[in-house]
């Protein structure tokens, strides 16, 4: 991650690819998203590098640019769509089929979306237990389909006409993994893809294809993926931005907002008991349990980092934190997520705080993948490799350098991002002192 103060950033010249795996309602949600607010049907709502502005400076001086006026991004006109599914619908007949955007709307887009078919998947269904395909790839090991990976992206490319591409997984979450000494070094990752290795899932295969190809890399699932020690050499030795993972949307997001909140009065936590509803594809994978332990992992490290229980024992000691998600179908994307907080405070006496998230999953991820892919090429573009811990803003699994915890509070997160921006164009990093306008 480390750049220079004041880092020369090359310019956001010619078509910005974006190449997506899964072609399901997040993808869907966002290419037809970007197509609409280019027809001028609709505002970016939602993302930071469309709307969002940056203060410069003192408050006195009155400088708030919009920060894709700040730093140099990729304009939407520029980006190109490309994807992996292995369902072989068009990116029109996915978004009808996930059923998120209205039909109206998707009818006034047809044309761009007919365009994008999803290239033929890598994809193991031991990996992923609910769903099957038949656009998939066929290969003897998992390198040789590496190799049709990074073939295929190299003609994508080049066929494209684009300068440069990012790529961001946005396909099924898969079955739970923990690090395997196979994961420790880039040799060991390549022979066990050699040898056909069940410790290497098919969403390591597309990073490794990707890192392979000079392109960057965003996971917006809970799976381990790119966040494995031969993936992060590699990233580091192409000069590579990577970040992950899991997409921060709908209940954590609320979580991240809500518990630094409680902690900065000091307030005091008995439990915190989530619960969902949600009938999507997403949701039918999730039914699977071993898919939902590599979630369940990444919703609930969330409150141990914020609340810190070893810092203040008296407040946040043995908390009950409890995670469902319940596969209900008639709710399609739009999720119902309920928290019940148990909070105390003065004297000890208990208070409860109760949440009802009507939310819709794929209208809050759909911003999250722009911005990833406009800042993922930013990075790229100054010359920060490796690890974007400045990016933790957009994941409830915030990837780090080795060692080091991540930061879930969307607070510190958001200052960190635009310190991070300041910092790219040599503006003073604004620390909230503010002892100057007292002197
Ligand atoms: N929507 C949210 O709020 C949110 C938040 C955080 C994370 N996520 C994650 O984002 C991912 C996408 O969510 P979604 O709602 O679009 O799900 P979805 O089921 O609608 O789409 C996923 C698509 O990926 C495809 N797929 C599965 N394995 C694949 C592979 N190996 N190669 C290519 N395609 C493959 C599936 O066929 C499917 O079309 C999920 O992992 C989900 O957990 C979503």
């Amino acid at each position: 991650m480390p750049v220079g103060k004041q880092a020369e950033i090359s310019p956001a010249e010619g078509k910005l690819g974006v190449l997506l795996v899964g072609l399901g309602a997040v993808s869907t949600t966002f290419i037809a998203g970007v197509e609409a607010i280019k027809k001028g049907f609709a505002q970016p709502i939602g993302s930071l590098t469309q709307m969002g502005t940056i203060r410069l400076g003192k408050r006195t001086d009155n400088r708030v640019p919009l920060i894709k006026d700040f730093v140099p991004l990729a304009q939407l006109k520029d980006l190109v769509f490309g994807a992996w599914d292995i369902f072989p619908d068009s990116a029109y007949d996915a978004a009808l089929n996930a059923g998120v955007l209205e039909k109206e709307l998707l009818g006034q887009l047809k044309e761009p979306l007919r365009k994008i078919k999803p290239m033929q998947a890598v994809f193991d269904q031991s990996y992923v237990k609910r769903l099957s395909g038949t656009n998939v790839k066929t290969g003897k090991t998992k390198f040789d389909l590496a190799q049709q990976l990074i073939d295929e992206i190299a003609d994508w490319k080049k066929k494209n006409k684009c300068s440069r591409v990012v790529m961001i997984w946005a396909a099924s979450t898969e079955v739970f993994l923990k690090q395997h000494p196979v994961h420790k070094t880039l040799d060991s990752f390549e022979k066990a893809m050699k040898e056909n290795h069940k410790a290497i899932a098919p969403s390591m295969i597309y990073a490794y294809a990707a890192l392979k190809s000079g392109v960057p890399f965003a996971n917006g699932a809970p799976n381990l993926t790119v966040d494995i020690p031969a993936l992060m050499t590699l990233a580091d030795k192409n000069r590579l931005a990577i970040c992950g993972k899991d997409f921060k949307t709908g209940q954590t997001l609320m979580k991240t907002i809500i518990a630094p909140g409680l902690k900065s009065r000091m307030l005091g936590l008995h439990g915190w008991y989530s619960t969902n509803i949600l009938g999507n594809r997403d949701g039918e994978v999730l039914d699977d349990p071993d898919s939902f332990k590599t979630k369940e992992e990444s919703k609930l490290s969330v409150l141990e980092y914020i609340l810190q229980p070893d810092v203040y024992p008296d407040l946040y000691k043995d908390f009950s934190h409890v995670v469902r998600i319940n596969y209900y179908p008639p709710r399609g994307d739009n999720k119902e997520g309920w928290d019940n907080i148990d909070i105390f405070g003065w004297l000890g006496y208990p208070m409860q705080i109760k949440i009802d998230f009507l939310c819709r999953d794929s209208i809050l991820a759909a911003p999250i993948v722009l911005d990833l892919a406009l800042f993922l090429d930013l990075a790229q573009r100054s010359g920060m490799k490796g690890v974007q811990e400045w990016l933790s803003f957009y994941f409830k699994s915030p990837q780090t350098a080795p060692g080091l915890y991540p930061e879930h509070d969307i607070f510190i997160q958001l200052m960190k991002l635009k310190n991070t921006l300041r910092h790219l164009r040599g503006e003073d990093l604004i620390t909230h002192l503010g002892l100057e306008y007292y002197d």
